[in-house]
């Protein structure tokens, strides 16, 4: 009988594609999957660490998982071999034992391709210590892998039916000050354009026809060009992906506002498949706050970017990311973030409560704006970018009624 995996995702979309390449990676390697976690002998746990509630989330999952005398069908009267990956295993790495004794293997982003290996390994492990009345678990952590074999990418394995995530970056090396991502996920990598390029032709064939293309900063994208070894930028990389046939729409995540330039929006207007939505995170309308995060731009260099993307992608959608409380963020500093919001009008925004993560540059500058201030300051953006949401949606249903 197959044994049956039952996989959770946290995270963002790197880590909804990261499990989807697990998952065809397991069922090539014999293994099934499941929707029922009492089905299953095997659970993993996808994770993600860019705030403390996440992480808070993976390990109250785990410990309800692992507490004893719960059923697990799949797993017959033991507990089903649990498993950690993703961002928290790269954070905590074998001290994943310590805090979490059930779970019997921990893999970092970069190591995914061994996953397969590892749970047939604890499997014949366990099989073999029954037989010996075992004494002692098998505990496996793999989190020293510095990138990942192109084939992985290749398992043909997709969620959703006709919709696929292409990596064309891993990894990050920004070093926002408040950021996780380059720790957890390593220095950026770029994926070869002609690697791209036949992973999506692939997935034409298998009947996908829309596209996102994944990086933590899409616009620092650099490969040489499949036809004539020329460095090509992300422009011309989206190019060459709105000339393949079958191919009929085109999005991609996420901008950095540093590294995004109006030739970026001439090619969105241009490129007939390319979806007119940009996610330009802003984070902060404060100089001060800005330059203490690291993003390389400013308030008025970003509402340039604004302005420009809203005059030459004629009715594109903008959406953007906001931190409010980062360290020494002054109720003055607040409010140019609220003026920048309420200025640019974007279509969505979503907002985060600083959360100070290990080793960053900002967990040394100390979390001094209390948290019912970060609340405080929460809710007044959230409110008023829900105004700003509904406004827009009343005005485009007035806009269409009168057509
Ligand atoms: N590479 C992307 C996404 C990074 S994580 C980018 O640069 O936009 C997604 C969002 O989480 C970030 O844009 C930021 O707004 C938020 N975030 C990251 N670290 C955070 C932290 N320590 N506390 C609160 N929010 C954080
Ligand atoms: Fe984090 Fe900045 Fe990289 Fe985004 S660009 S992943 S916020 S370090
Ligand atoms: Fe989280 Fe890792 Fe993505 S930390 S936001 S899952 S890259």
């Amino acid at each position: 009988m197959k044994k049956h995996v039952y996989l959770r995702t946290f995270g963002c979309q790197m880590n909804v594609r990261d499990s989807e390449v697990v998952a065809g990676l397991m069922k090539k390697a014999g293994f099934a999957l499941t929707d029922d976690e009492t089905k299953a002998g095997i659970v993993i746990f996808m994770t993600c660490s860019v705030r403390q509630h996440a992480e808070d989330k993976v390990w109250s999952e785990i410990g309800r998982i692992s507490k004893p005398g719960r059923k697990n069908r799949g797993a017959g009267s033991v507990r089903p071999v649990i498993g950690l990956i993703g961002c928290m295993a790269q954070n905590y790495r074998e001290r994943v034992f310590e805090r979490a004794p059930s779970v019997d293997f921990v893999v970092g982003p970069a190591d995914i391709d061994k996953i397969p290996g590892i749970v047939k390994k604890i499997l014949e492990h366990r099989s073999v210590s029954k037989q010996a009345c075992g004494l002692f678990d098998l505990k496996i952590w793999e989190t020293d892998g510095l990138g990942r074999p192109e084939h992985i990418y290749h398992t043909g394995f997709y969620e959703e039916k006709g919709h696929a995530y292409a990596v064309i970056s891993e990894g990050c090396s920004n070093f926002c000050t408040y950021c996780i991502v380059p720790y957890v996920r390593g220095p950026v990598r770029h994926r070869n354009a002609q690697d791209i390029i036949d992973e999506i032709n692939k997935a034409v064939a298998g009947g996908i026809t829309r596209f996102t293309l994944l990086g933590q900063n899409v616009n620092s994208y650099r490969s040489p060009d499949p036809l004539n070894g020329k460095p090509v930028d992300f422009v011309s990389l989206l190019k060459h992906v709105n000339r393949i046939e079958g191919v009929e729409e085109i999005g991609f995540i996420t901008s950095h506002p540093r590294d995004t330039t109006p030739r970026l929006f001439e090619a969105m207007a241009e490129f007939d498949k390319v979806r007119k939505y940009l996610h330009l995170p802003v984070q902060s309308g404060s100089d001060r706050i800005l330059r203490a995060m690291n993003r390389g731009y400013t308030r008025q260099e970003y509402l340039k970017l604004a302005r420009e993307y809203r005059r030459i992608v004629k009715g594109g959608i903008l959406t953007t990311d906001i931190i409010v409380g980062f360290p020494g963020e002054t109720k003055e500093d607040f409010c140019l973030t609220r003026d920048i919001v309420r200025d640019t009008e974007f279509d969505a925004a979503y907002i985060f409560k600083y959360s100070p993560r290990p080793n960053t540059q900002a967990e040394m500058m100390g979390d001094d704006v209390p948290r019912s201030e970060k609340e405080r300051r929460h809710k007044v953006i959230l409110d008023l970018q829900r105004a700003i949401s509904r406004a827009k949606k009343e005005a485009l249903l007035n806009s269409e009624s009168n057509l």
